[in-house]
């Protein structure tokens, strides 16, 4: 924990500048979220535009931060930035601003795995919902099931082989014609549609934890080329439902695998993904105690990041400023 004083967090993995304030027990006093929005017209993240929008736009985040919080750098005990995994350029900016923030004024400093963040979003008031749990991670960039059993630690016991979950949202949007990031289009796409109206390949074929979305993908991409142009157009919103069906299942057969061979009876779920509407509907089916927090805690933000680092090491000045950022987790 930081003692007295207010935590600030800033969070640039990937293309949202992030800055947050909250209090030592977990109270929200403000969560910015900046979102780039000039990456859609490129399909995905460009890492190098990223950086640059993160250098123009975290100084203005972390005064909003600030400001909304009503408070200022005085009032503030601890400064924290997500020291990875995600893109290098883009983790730096957050992670040095953060760095020399916290060196200006000898303030403590936090270094947060991105990860451990998406989990701690749980932690946070008003929900402050309590380890042990079993957590689902589901966004753009991660697809992961680990294992909570205290506020520090966590086990990943499956993760993706190759995209994540909202990637695969992401590329079969592209596919039918809708923009990007599209998990959130497809999904109304989807409700017109009939998710019975096509096979996509089965989930349960691949036994344990792991996740596999990449074949997925390419069935969507050989169906839309067996029915020609005129035909896809026409049968695009049950392209999507059952292509939205064939994500919700994969992610669900792996929940309920994991809540088996673990044991836990309460499953935490975050990442962009979980603001879907048949992901949650199917979730709460299962029968046990569920958080979900809020979609601006759920997708990257500050506030999960500043919640983890009052479970993680806390170094004082200037013991942090060798510290460098990482580009993939090595937990497993
Ligand atoms: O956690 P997040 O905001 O950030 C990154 O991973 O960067 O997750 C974004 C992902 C995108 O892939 C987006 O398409 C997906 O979450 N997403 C959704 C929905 N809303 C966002 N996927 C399915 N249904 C939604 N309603
Ligand atoms: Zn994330």
């Amino acid at each position: 924990m930081s003692g007295d004083g207010l935590i600030l967090a800033l969070e640039t993995s990937c293309d949202d500048t992030c800055a947050a304030v909250i209090t030592p027990d977990g109270a929200i006093r403000s969560n910015i979220i900046s979102s780039q929005g000039v990456h859609d017209r490129f399909g995905g993240v460009v890492p190098e535009i990223a950086s640059r929008q993160h250098l123009t736009l975290l100084p203005p985040v972390i005064d909003e931060a600030l400001r909304t919080a009503g408070t200022t750098l005085d009032d503030v005990g601890l400064i924290a930035a997500t020291r990875g995994p995600g893109l290098v350029a883009a983790l730096l900016v957050g992670f040095c601003a953060g760095k020399a923030l916290a060196a200006a004024r000898e303030l403590p400093f936090s270094a947060v795995d991105h990860l451990h963040a998406h989990i701690a979003a749980s932690f946070l008031k008003p929900s402050e919902f309590e380890p042990p749990f079993l957590a689902l991670i589901a966004s753009g960039g991660h697809t992961l099931l680990a294992e909570v059993s205290d506020h520090r630690a966590l086990r990943i016991i499956g993760q993706t082989l190759d995209d994540a979950a909202g990637e695969a949202f992401d590329k079969g949007a592209r596919l039918l014609g809708l923009g990007y990031p599209g998990g959130a289009a497809l999904e109304r796409l989807a409700a017109e549609g009939d998710p019975g109206a096509f096979d996509f390949p089965a989930a349960a074929r691949m036994p344990g934890l792991d996740f596999s979305f990449a074949g997925l993908k390419t069935a969507l991409l050989y169906k839309v080329r067996d029915l020609g142009e005129r035909e896809t157009e026409r049968r695009r919103a049950d392209l999507a439902a059952a292509y939205q069906r064939a994500i919700v299942e994969a992610l669900l057969l792996r929940v309920r695998r994991a809540l088996q061979q673990t044991g836990a009876r309460r499953l935490a779920v975050g990442g962009g993904v979980a603001a879907n509407g048949p992901l949650r509907e199917a979730l709460g089916g299962l029968g046990v105690e569920l958080d979900i927090p809020p979609r601006s805690l759920c997708t990257d933000n500050a506030a999960m990041v500043a919640s983890a680092a009052r479970y993680s090491p806390i170094l004082a000045f200037p013991e942090y400023l060798e510290l460098d950022v990482y580009a993939t987790g090595e937990r497993r």
